[in-house]
């Protein structure tokens, strides 16, 4: 069996499609997008129609739209950009606990910087409430920032009442959006947010290569100084063939989100039925019905996540416990520990997301490994009532 990939929320593989319009981009057009001559003029008009195709993939404008260096780079311009932009008129933010750490480390500097920032808790199911982000509003409060589907369970927050409560009180309102790009329908003129993150790489785009929404009329200040690339917000020269990458991406990916939304779905329901009927003793994490179509979060009792990692792994299947980018950490996920997963069952946790690669073969063959690696790890587990030693 070839090797099976299963962390598709960590990144997606580089599409065909995509690979061939930046291949292209890389071969032919030298341009720097500023120059004024053919060749920039050439390149210039490559940005344009990216930014154009992701744009109408959201329902922006295309001058709503800045590309940035990746998605960590949209949430701190987001943050950090109306914080500073706006602490005249106040220094208080809202968030919730769940948040990337693009999100929290950024408002953690934040608090570092003399601002006050409130972390709303979620509920047993990954939920915020928006009767809560209301009630935490005051009149200093410059900014709330709640994701729209978070990365490891793949639940999907009431990003549409909060942001109309934000719209009602006049507060900005920021969404990092990127788990949800290419996954469910996202589209500003729905939700009306001021600020939105999106990453190429989670839309089996490039990596590096991210855009900010930004609502026109919202002023934010840039993290870096320089040129006037991307109206002043993200000066330096433009990634060209990232960003044209990136809009074919957007492209396809709206052209598929129904029908391969619905294949994921299914697999992912397969996955998780399969789990359920041959192993015992395992949970699933997340609000059931507010799951992006891909995503399956579950903790299996008395084994360790890099345990079955491990066993996985042996087999040529590829899953996660958790967000990339804290995997080497050893304390556990706080995403489910926010949500009030205990902390030996968070460590038992592993999240599964599927792709457009994956196929129900792939599927049957991870449940029937997977009941195997659990059961093997439980026999020798001291933690288990009836076995280990
Ligand atoms: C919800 C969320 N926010 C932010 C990021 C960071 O994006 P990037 O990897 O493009 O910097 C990720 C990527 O893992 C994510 O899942």
């Amino acid at each position: 069996m070839e090797k099976i990939y299963l962390d598709n929320n960590a990144t997606t593989p580089v599409r065909k499609e995509v690979l061939e319009v930046m291949f292209d981009l890389y071969r032919g057009v030298p341009g720097n997008p500023s120059s004024i001559h053919f060749f920039g003029r050439q390149a210039r008009g490559y940005v344009d129609e990216a930014r154009r195709k992701v744009a109408s993939t959201i329902g922006a404008e295309p001058s709503e739209i800045i590309f940035t260096g990746g998605g960590t780079e949209a949430d701190n311009l987001a943050i950090q950009g109306i914080a500073f932009s706006r602490q005249e008129k106040g220094n208080h933010i809202i968030t919730q606990a769940t948040e990337h750490n693009a999100v929290l480390h950024v408002c953690r500097f934040l608090e570092e910087q003399g601002f006050e920032v409130t972390y709303l808790p979620v509920s047993r199911e990954g939920l915020v409430d928006p009767a809560e982000v209301e009630r935490s509003i005051r009149p200093e409060t410059i900014l709330i920032t709640v994701m729209t589907a978070n990365n490891e369970t793949g639940v999907i927050q009431p990003v549409e009442e909060i942001g109309e409560l934000a719209r009602v009180h006049r507060v900005p309102f920021h969404t990092d959006a990127i788990q949800a790009l290419g996954k469910i329908p996202f589209s500003v003129q729905a939700l009306k947010p001021d600020l939105a993150s999106f990453s190429a790489h989670k839309v089996y785009g490039p990596k590096g290569v991210g855009v900010l929404y930004i609502r026109s009329g919202t002023r934010v200040r840039p993290l870096v100084y320089g040129g006037h690339h991307e109206g002043g917000n993200r000066p330096g020269t433009e990634n060209v063939a990232g960003i044209v990458g990136f809009g074919r991406a957007c492209e396809l990916a709206i052209d598929e989100l129904e029908t391969e939304g619905e294949r994921l779905r299914l697999l992912r329901d397969r996955l998780r039925s399969g789990i359920l009927e041959k192993i015992p003793n395992v949970k699933r994490n997340g609000a059931p019905d507010l799951l992006l179509p891909n995503t399956l979060n579950m903790s299996f009792e008395f084994v360790e996540g890099e345990g079955i990692l491990l066993g996985l792994e042996t087999e040529g299947i590829a899953a996660s416990t958790g967000s990339a980018c804290t995997s080497d950490e050893p304390e556990p996920s706080h995403v489910l520990s926010a949500m009030g997963v205990p902390g030996v069952l968070a460590q038992g946790s592993i999240r599964f997301s599927l792709g457009r690669e994956n196929t129900r073969k792939e599927i049957d063959y991870t449940i029937t490994i997977l009941a195997g690696v659990v059961r093997r790890l439980r026999e020798i587990s001291p933690f288990h009532p009836e076995e280990g030693s």
